[in-house]
């Protein structure tokens, strides 16, 4: 065992908050099973940050994050902070949190709850089991990026670019995920209309005959889209840049039920990963106690898998999940069977889950914070 697990909660804003409370008691459950001290630090980062210390990611934040061995992250960003400069926007911080901890592959598995066939987009979509490997610290998103004037007009620019080197550490990162997984890969870009995709598609083939047990193809990342939502069950791992990765997750996400279901990960050469929610700070909820807290409890799940290397106690997270959805739904996935629980009661049920299920798992002899597998191929 371990000595002690220490985390950095970072709630943010919004509904960012209220659902990292609940995933907090999650974590808290399972360090109390394994009878583990856990130390739990919190932080500022986005507009809350912005508000008390002027910037989105102060240097304090930064640095307890890389004290802990992994962050928990509720959501940033709220209207009332668009005027700000694009470096001083809350999503900056978040976003610059990520790169400067060198987390450059984000995890986002999509899984479809048999509980909740009723309330998914897609009628027949169920049975679907996804995970999209985004690259996250290069891209469109950390392009050179300005706004220029001549003859009186403006333009903005934003730079795609990918170095051969970004390209190979997160296209291994993605073989080595599918090996794991139904050894399918399937890589996304728009190698019909950009030099980085072309880049992206031609490196990707050239390490695949690493990788003989991952059978391998290309989409163009419209024609990805309309799959997405045609047939989601013909998707095992999906590689894919920062921005196409951003919109497809989302996708995905959404086929489960609801955004607010979406765990991820965000890891890189070590084991220190941030984990949240893959949706926003839903400015319209916050506040009201009914913001869906599923993703961000999942979101420790993938915490005790990739960081703490504790497969059966992540899986007893997910099953409580499960479990729970049976019979308790927040608003966004509520239907007339189900008259919605709040974000609390919610959590309360997971965790109520989790205290049954826990002792029945296999008890798992190294409770300390471990390599995450990414880092162990590289
Ligand atoms: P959003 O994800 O906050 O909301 C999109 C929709 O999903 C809304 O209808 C919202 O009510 C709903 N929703 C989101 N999370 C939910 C949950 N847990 N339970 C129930 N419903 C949920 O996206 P947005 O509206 O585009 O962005 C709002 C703010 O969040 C913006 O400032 C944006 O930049 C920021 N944002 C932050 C992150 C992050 O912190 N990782 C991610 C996306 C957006
Ligand atoms: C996400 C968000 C972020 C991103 C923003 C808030 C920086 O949309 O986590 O998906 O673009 O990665
Ligand atoms: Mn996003």
């Amino acid at each position: 065992m371990g000595k002690q697990w220490k985390i950095c909660v970072l709630p943010g804003d919004g509904i960012g908050p209220e659902v990292t409370r609940q995933a907090v008691k999650v974590y808290q459950t399972v360090a109390d099973y394994y009878r583990i001290p856990a130390e739990l630090d919190e932080a500022l980062i986005g507009g809350a940050a912005l508000e008390k210390e002027g910037m989105p990611l102060p240097m304090s934040t930064l640095n307890r994050c890389r004290a802990a061995d992994a962050i928990l992250l509720g959501a940033v960003g709220d209207p009332k902070w668009d005027d700000q400069s694009l470096a001083m926007r809350p999503e900056s911080g978040l976003s610059a949190l990520r790169a400067k901890m060198g987390l450059y592959a984000n995890l986002r598995p999509a899984v479809s709850f048999p509980a909740l066939e009723d309330v998914t987009p897609l009628p027949r979509s169920g049975g679907f089991d996804l995970i999209v490997v985004r690259e996250l610290s290069g891209g469109l998103y950390f392009g050179d990026k300005g706004i220029r004037e001549e003859d009186g007009t403006r333009s903005a620019y934003d730079v795609e670019s990918y170095s051969e080197k970004e390209i190979e550490r997160i296209a291994r990162y993605a073989f080595q995920v599918a090996s794991q997984r139904r050894c399918d890969l399937v890589s996304i870009d728009k190698a019909s209309m950009l030099e980085s995709s072309r880049l992206w598609r031609e490196v990707v083939e050239r390490i695949a005959p690493q990788y003989p047990q991952v059978s391998l193809r290309h989409l163009y990342a419209d024609h990805a889209a309309m799959e997405l939502v045609r047939n989601p069950k013909q998707f095992d791992v999906i590689l894919t840049s920062n921005l196409f990765g951003d919109l497809l997750s989302e996708e995905a996400a959404a086929l489960t039920g609801s955004v607010g279901l979406a765990p991820s990960a965000s890891l890189g050469y070590t084991a220190i990963g941030i984990y949240e929610a893959v949706h926003g700070s839903a400015p319209l909820l916050a506040g009201r106690d009914v913001a869906n807290p599923v993703g961000a409890i999942l979101s420790v799940a993938m915490m005790l898998r990739y960081t703490y290397s504790l497969e059966m106690a992540s899986k007893a997270v997910e099953w409580s999940v499960m479990e729970t959805l049976k019979r308790y739904r927040t608003a966004d996935i509520a239907s007339p069977q189900f008259s919605p629980v709040g974000t609390e009661e919610m959590g309360n049920q997971v965790v109520e889950q989790l205290k049954k299920i826990l002792p029945s798992v296999i008890p798992e002899p190294s409770a300390g914070a471990q390599e995450n597998p990414g880092a162990k191929m590289l």
